[in-house]
């Protein structure tokens, strides 16, 4: 019986962080061996916001390092960079002709990116979403919104029913993604009648999708909110972030409420951590006792315990680049192979034919 399909990539816009590696790299490697895995660098979506062209080549190639640094073989799962299965543009385009940009502009990722591009500040509890609409059409400044950046559900989307892939595993910030994708597959199937692409979902192993927080006190982190702990981050850098770790003044009552900051704390404890540490700390607060100081201390070592064999791989990988070729090389064959096929199948369906 051939195994089951599972796809998943990385924007190539910078080294990987934690939140990459326990919301997407690390299931990446467990599954390798279970399942037809097919692993990506996604460097076309890493365009919607114009990286100077140097640094997304640097950048795709670092993310290649770090892939397999972390554990990917690329003899068990097929590693590819999305640029080079041109197939995705073209189906990109097809697919395109079935969304509407009203549920694309919906797309909180959409929302957040155009702020960005335009400068907005956050939207505030109550903000009119009309008046943002009216700013992203009526921009008058050189500061733009671009289409790709709106039509990014499309292409990712695209990635995964061009490969027939079915579980998906990513971060919780990408559910919604994956809600469009499943969308995008029924609106096809029902359009023409057929009952050609499976829906793909989210792919956990029974847990809950993770959202990795950052150590300034709110949120994911995040390349673009500059609070990430880094994969490749030397060990003196990475103590000193954790250090650095927003907190509160400690509990003054015992069992009081945590703070979103030091909630935090514990949420990334809870991933580097043996569950015996999480508990010595969670009885420490509750009975008041807890010195953040020596919480982030043990953070900071865990950390650097998954963090440092990756770390060390990294240079070596990335100074090999017969190798890199060769597996990029070889993961775009077999990607090529699978996309093409299913784009021959999707321009029948669609009415596109050959004389
Ligand atoms: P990207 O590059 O933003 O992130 C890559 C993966 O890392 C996860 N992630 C996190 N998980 C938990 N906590 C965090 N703080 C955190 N930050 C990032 C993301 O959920 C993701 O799994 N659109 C995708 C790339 C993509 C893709 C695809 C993924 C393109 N096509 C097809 C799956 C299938 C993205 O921007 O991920």
């Amino acid at each position: 019986m051939s195994k089951e399909i599972v796809l998943s990539g990385i924007r190539s816009t910078g080294n990987l962080h934690l939140g990459n590696y326990y919301g997407a790299l690390r299931k990446f490697v467990k599954i390798q061996d279970d399942y037809d895995c097919r692993f990506f660098i996604a460097d076309l979506h890493a365009l919607t916001t114009n990286p100077n062209p140097a640094d997304l080549h640097a950048n795709v190639k670092k993310i290649l390092a770090e892939y397999l640094a972390a554990g990917i073989d690329p003899d068990k799962a097929t590693i590819f960079i999305q640029s080079d299965v041109p197939e995705v543009a073209e189906m990109y385009l097809l697919l395109n002709m079935h969304v509407g940009i009203g549920e694309l502009m919906r797309t909180t990722s959409f929302k957040d990116k155009a702020r960005k591009a335009l400068g907005l500040s956050a939207p505030a509890e109550g903000d009119d979403d009309e008046a943002f609409e009216k700013q992203i059409i009526g921009s008058e400044t050189n500061k733009r919104v671009n289409a790709g950046l709106l039509t990014y559900p499309t292409l990712m989307a695209v990635d995964i029913l061009i490969q027939k892939a079915t579980k998906v595993p990513v971060g919780k910030d990408q559910l919604q993604h994956l809600e469009l994708t499943r969308r995008f597959a029924r609106r096809f199937n029902s359009f023409y009648n057929v009952d050609y692409f499976a829906e793909p979902y989210d792919f956990d192993f029974g847990g809950a999708p993770v959202k990795v927080p950052g150590l300034d006190g709110s949120g994911k982190m995040g390349k673009s909110e500059g609070n990430c702990i880094y994969l490749i981050d030397e060990p003196k850098a990475l103590r000193k972030k954790v250090m650095r770790a927003v907190t509160d003044e400690g509990p003054k009552e015992p069992n009081s409420p945590m703070a979103e900051p030091v909630a935090n704390l514990f949420s990334l404890l809870e991933l580097t951590s043996t569950p015996e540490v999480v508990k010595h700390y969670r009885d420490a607060y509750a009975d008041c006792s807890i010195r953040y100081g020596d919480l982030k201390k043990q953070l900071a070592e865990d950390i650097l315990a998954v963090t440092t064999p990756i770390r060390e791989r990294i240079n070596d990988i990335l100074a090999d680049e017969d190798y890199l070729r060769r597996v990029v090389k070889q993961g775009a064959e077999k990607a090529r192979e699978s996309a093409a096929k299913t784009l021959a199948d999707v321009r029948q369906i669609m009415g596109i034919r050959k004389f």
